[in-house]
């Protein structure tokens, strides 16, 4: 039996109940001691140790690209607009991506300052990207002609950049999906439901969900992240942990991988070993993510725009000066960013995504070091206003990032005494410290124990100039 928590009465009780009917059933959520019983148990040292390169990694690229890319109007257009499957047939035979080339992509992202990437293998709209032996919706079977996955992986691998695969637990194409509330097809009824449902079985379509990710974890070497998406479990007609088996799809993925990174959305938020890291989506948290009062690993993920799939019309972009803040604000509270671009339905990124990939570029290589391999700062060092600080506990530096340009001055309270040298970053220039500020007309002493840092007047030609404090 696949439900490893229902004892055998009642899971023979269960097969003996039509598949539509038990699709309507409300799904009994196992409980979560049994279930952690199941998954691979680590230590916290272990994990820490799992997730070391992800943590000093820091700043990854998200890639939604699938059909949605055609109608260009959000990768939920299908549900969104309730398109039928005869009507959204069109984007399969026009999908055509002739200019797609991923060394071109991944150089893009190693030069933004990326170190990893997670592509949508197969996202809501159920359409592969891969070649699937369990499906002819995929790429192979379009225009495309080919398995678009298999040269993403080699192309970034090429780069130096670890590769993850996004594969979505929704799915708006499969026969056997049942209709939810999050489903194109949704209805308003539980009535309406019974009928929409009836024929499909959410047994053939947990079975492929691990069919598939089975083949993605096997087809295309080590595999450093997999990102599945999503549960709704609470509410009417929503899919949660029993829908997906979302332990024994885990005890998979970590048999298959046992060093990749998994996220949270399998419904396991209350299961020990059921995630990695949490994952606020296009949220900026207040401080470090904490779970039952402990600091988890966390990874925001963010749009250049509001849409994760190619969008053409969306116009709220974010300007350089917000996203390069966003990545340091994330790192600042000890968190990852996955910072998302939607490629054309021709393959290639578009101009306002290039731009924007570009001036991380610029940033990151002049200040990297405040980026990678750092984390919050030490409780003792204050952040001065409009300013955000991150530290790199290896070199003990901390780093100062100044949002709004000072005239001259920044006072570091209580800091004297813990610095040992300062300079700009991204020139290596020295910035002058002192420990009390006055003019002939006033002598500003300060509280014992400030420093001030003689910043020029003019603001440096870098979007977040940084000041880096090179601690005694
Ligand atoms: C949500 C959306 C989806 C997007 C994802 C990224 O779950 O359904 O479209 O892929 O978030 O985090």
């Amino acid at each position: 039996m696949r439900r490893l928590a229902v004892p055998c009465v009642l899971a023979a009780l269960a097969l003996a109940v039509p598949a539509a009917a038990r699709a309507q059933a409300p799904s009994a959520a196992p409980s979560a001691a049994p279930l952690a019983a199941q998954l691979p148990a680590e230590t916290p040292q272990q994990k820490e140790a799992r997730l070391q390169w992800w943590t000093d990694a820091r700043f990854g690229m998200f890639i939604h690209w699938g059909l949605y890319a055609l109608p260009a109007r959000h990768e939920w257009v299908k549900k969104y607009e309730r398109i039928s499957d005869a009507d959204y047939q069109k984007y399969f035979d026009q999908f055509d991506p002739d200019l797609y080339d991923p060394r071109e992509w991944a150089r893009q992202a190693k030069q933004a300052g990326m170190k990893y990437a997670v592509i949508t293998s197969k996202h809501h709209e159920g359409f592969c990207l891969f070649d699937s032996k369990y499906t002819d919706y995929k790429a192979t079977r379009t225009p495309a002609r080919r398995d678009l996955i298999k040269a993403f992986v080699e192309a970034f691998r090429a780069e130096g950049l670890r590769v993850g695969f996004y594969y979505s637990l929704l799915d708006w194409h499969h026969p056997s999906y049942t209709v939810d509330r999050n489903h194109p097809q949704s209805g308003s009824t539980d009535a309406e439901y019974a009928a929409l449902n009836a024929g499909r079985d959410m047994d053939v379509y947990r079975q492929y969900v691990k069919d598939q990710v089975r083949e993605l974890l096997t087809n295309y070497g080590a595999i450093d992240i997999i990102w599945l998406d999503f549960s709704f479990a609470g509410g009417a007609h929503g899919k949660g942990r029993s829908d997906w088996d979302s332990v024994n799809l885990l005890k998979m993925v970590r048999e298959l991988q046992p060093g990749i990174i998994v996220n949270d959305r399998l419904d396991l938020d209350d299961v020990p070993g059921g995630w990695d890291f949490r994952t606020p989506e296009q949220f900026k948290p207040r401080g470090w993510v904490m779970v039952n009062g402990q600091r988890v690993p966390w990874e925001t993920c963010q749009t250049f725009s509001g849409s994760w799939g190619y969008h053409r019309d969306e116009a709220t972009w974010k300007s350089p000066a917000q996203l390069i803040e966003l990545l340091v604000d994330t790192v600042s509270k000890g968190g990852n960013l996955l910072m998302n671009v939607g490629p054309t339905a021709r393959g290639t990124f578009d101009q306002r995504a290039k731009d924007r990939l570009a001036a991380f570029g610029r940033w990151t290589q002049a200040n990297g070091r405040s980026i990678y391999g750092a984390t919050q700062a030490p409780p003792e060092f204050k952040a001065p206003p409009n300013t955000l600080l991150t530290y790199n506990p290896a070199t003990k530096r901390l780093y100062v990032h100044v949002l709004a340009w000072p005239m001259g001055d920044i006072v570091l309270e209580g800091y004297a005494g813990k610095v040992a040298y300062a300079q700009l970053l991204h020139d290596a220039s020295e910035v002058r410290l002192s420990e009390r500020r006055a003019t002939i007309w006033m002598d500003e002493a300060g509280k014992t124990g400030d420093l001030v840092m003689r910043l020029p007047m003019l603001k440096p030609d870098v979007e977040i100039p940084v000041v880096e404090l090179v601690l005694k």
